[in-house]
């Protein structure tokens, strides 16, 4: 027997404000049509004020655990993945515990950006697999509208609000590819990339919370490369080839790069999750946003092979391969 981490309920929340493209063109320099040729995104969605990263967090967190049948009690970890925290401390995922009724476990935020759910998954499955836990609740969520220069048309356009919500659920498998959970993941950072995708600001450099910057052009440059070399050194871990996925559900920046990924990996667009029309770039949310439209839209049969992956700030990237 080998112990697996299944994914066992997914749940996403959106604000309610839905702010489309013409919207910029009325204050920016940018069309509708550079947007969308360059990029996919038309619309996406902005947290009101007085709505936090960890309201959005907690409410995907519950359409997750009600998917799944559980209550907060049968919960032992929350992890969040997010660079935009409601507060410098405590962690989001501690908040979410809390609003959540949780009187036990442990909670604790990762940040690795873009790729912040992917790593999140990761190590999510290292604790069950190490016995650590048994049920972990895995969300991505983010505010990317709070640290947005409104003056850069380059940056502002791209990014929206949101959460995803896994829960990762402790079953016994029999050791093989053909196991239900997650198979391999692959993870890597390289910090000597930093300054292509940074935030401007923080507690020990400025005592402000900053505005994003991106070189994107380079970036978009590393995306495809890494992006389809990741999911190859993931693939390769399990034993399993891309001509054997059911699903990619790739992290939401850009179509370009989501196409040119796919096609890396010979595989066609009608395996391949798209929400970044509806959402933009949510960062560390927009892998379990698309996990859970697609799962609520029945899109996964169970025993699908489905590849997650993702390239942010650092540059951080990485890819899980699981099974449904
Ligand atoms: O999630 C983390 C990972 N991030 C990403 O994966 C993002 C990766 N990068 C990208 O998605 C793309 O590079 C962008 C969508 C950001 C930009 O697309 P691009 O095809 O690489 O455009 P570009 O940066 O080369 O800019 C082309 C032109 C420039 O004008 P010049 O220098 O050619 O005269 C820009 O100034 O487009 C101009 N431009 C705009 N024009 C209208 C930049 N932003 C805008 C805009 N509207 N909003």
């Amino acid at each position: 027997m080998t112990r697996r981490a299944v994914i066992i309920g997914t749940g996403h929340y959106l604000p309610a404000r839905v702010v489309p493209n013409a919207e910029f063109a009325a204050t920016l320099d940018t069309t509708d049509d550079w947007i969308v040729s360059r990029s996919g995104i038309e619309r996406r969605h902005f947290a009101a004020d007085g709505e936090f990263t960890s309201d959005l967090a907690t409410h995907a967190a519950r359409a997750a655990l009600a998917r799944a049948g559980l209550t907060p009690a049968d919960i032992d970890a929350v992890v969040v993945a997010t660079s935009t925290p409601d507060f410098t401390f405590p962690a989001v995922a501690t908040q979410v515990q809390a609003a959540l009724g949780m009187e036990r476990g442990f909670a604790f935020d990762v940040q690795a950006v873009c790729a912040g759910f992917v790593f999140a998954l990761a190590n999510a499955n290292g604790m069950i697999l190490s016995g650590q836990a048994d049920r972990v609740l895995v969300i991505g969520a983010e505010t990317f509208s709070r640290i947005m220069d409104w003056t850069d048309r380059s940056t502002c356009v791209l990014f929206g609000d949101g959460a995803g919500a896994v829960v990762l659920q402790a079953q016994d498998g029999a050791g093989t590819a053909q196991d239900r959970g997650i198979l391999a993941s692959d993870l890597h950072s390289d910090g000597r990339y930093r300054d292509l995708l940074y935030v401007d600001g923080g507690v020990s450099r400025s005592g402000t919370a900053g505005c994003l910057r991106m070189q994107g052009r380079e970036v978009f440059r590393h995306a495809v490369e890494k992006l389809a070399a990741t999911a190859q050194g993931a693939l390769a871990k399990a034993g399993l080839s891309a001509a054997e996925l059911d699903w990619i559900v790739p992290h939401q920046a850009n179509l370009r790069i989501i196409r040119g990924t796919a096609q890396k990996l010979g595989l066609a667009m009608d395996k391949v999750v798209v929400t970044v029309q509806d959402h933009g770039n949510t960062s560390a949310a927009s892998i379990p946003l698309a996990l859970s439209v697609a799962a609520a839209e029945g899109r996964f049969a169970p025993g699908d092979l489905v590849l997650t992956e993702a390239i942010g700030g650092g540059l951080s990237w990485g890819a899980v391969l699981l099974r449904w």
